[in-house]
């Protein structure tokens, strides 16, 4: 465990799946947590539940990120919430996939609802936060593996390909503030996005047979390598994108031929 006692988080999307665990995390590990989400109340209720029964410090704030007023919505929580106190790290969780977002299905309304909540959104919660993180703060953003590999659901790789480059760049802007900037991308981890691990009786051994570790991903995986980031001990590591996959698509694991 890392000591984040006196820090603060706002972590996005922390109702479910990897926000919810990053969220535990960091608290477990000292820090007051934002539990950030859109409409599910009792889950942002059961994760800060759960955050308090361990013994740690949370408050939810809603905010539809989609919504044109959905980053005043968040701060207005957030201040409330801090008390006046800075924010220490933010962890732009939140995202959507649109399955059916394919070359030839996509409407623009789907396009632009995804690139809403998944670019538009970290780029101005950024921007308002920035005057909140103090000098050696925290930006970690979720990614994913599908900017390396491809998928049919295209318009979501090219949402996590913009949020790669965002924190690439931002990185290089804030470093003179001693803010670092990082990127962890997933794998495929078993959360609500992804419901089809457990429609068909294949889909899990198809995961895990294309995974070096033999398992499909848990958000606990994913949120240990987040409070790397978060953490003291990665102060030295800024612009960085870690795949955080138990190794997925390395390659075939036996010589075919
Ligand atoms: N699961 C994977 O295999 C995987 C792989 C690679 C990358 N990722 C990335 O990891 C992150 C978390 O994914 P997940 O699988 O944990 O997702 P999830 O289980 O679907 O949870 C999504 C979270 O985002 C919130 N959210 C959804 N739509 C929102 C909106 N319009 N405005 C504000 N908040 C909204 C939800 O709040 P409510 O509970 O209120 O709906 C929930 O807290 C995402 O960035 C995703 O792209 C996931």
């Amino acid at each position: 465990m890392a000591d984040l006692t006196d820090k603060t988080a706002l972590v996005t999307g922390a109702s479910r799946g990897i926000g919810r665990a990053i969220a535990e995390r960091l608290a477990a590990d000292g820090a007051l947590v934002a539990v950030h989400y859109a409409n599910n109340d009792a889950a942002a209720k059961d994760t800060v539940a759960a955050i308090e029964r361990a013994g740690g410090s949370a408050f939810a704030v809603r905010a539809e990120l989609a919504a044109a007023t959905g980053v005043d919505d968040l701060f207005a929580g957030l201040a409330d919430g801090l008390g006046g106190r800075p924010l220490d790290i933010l962890v732009n969780n939140a995202a959507i996939i649109t399955y059916e977002s394919t070359i030839d299905q996509t409407t623009p309304e789907q396009f632009e609802r995804q690139f809403a909540i998944n670019v538009r959104a970290p780029f101005f919660i950024i921007q308002r936060a920035l005057s909140l993180i103090p000098d050696g703060g925290r930006i970690i953003n979720i990614s994913s593996g599908v900017t390396w590999f491809a998928t049919p659901q295209i318009v979501y790789s090219m949402t996590k390909g913009a949020l790669n480059v965002l924190g690439r760049s931002l990185a290089n802007t804030l470093g003179s503030r001693g803010i670092t900037v990082n990127t962890v991308s997933p794998g495929v981890t078993d959360t609500d996005m992804n419901s089809w691990l457990h429609e068909t009786d294949d889909a899990i051994p198809s995961i895990t047979a294309m995974t070096a570790l033999d398992r499909v991903g848990q958000g606990a995986d994913i949120a240990d390598a987040v409070a790397f980031f978060a953490a003291d001990d990665g102060r030295w590591v800024t612009g960085q994108t870690l795949e955080v996959n138990g190794g997925l698509y390395l390659g075939p694991k036996a010589q075919a031929w």
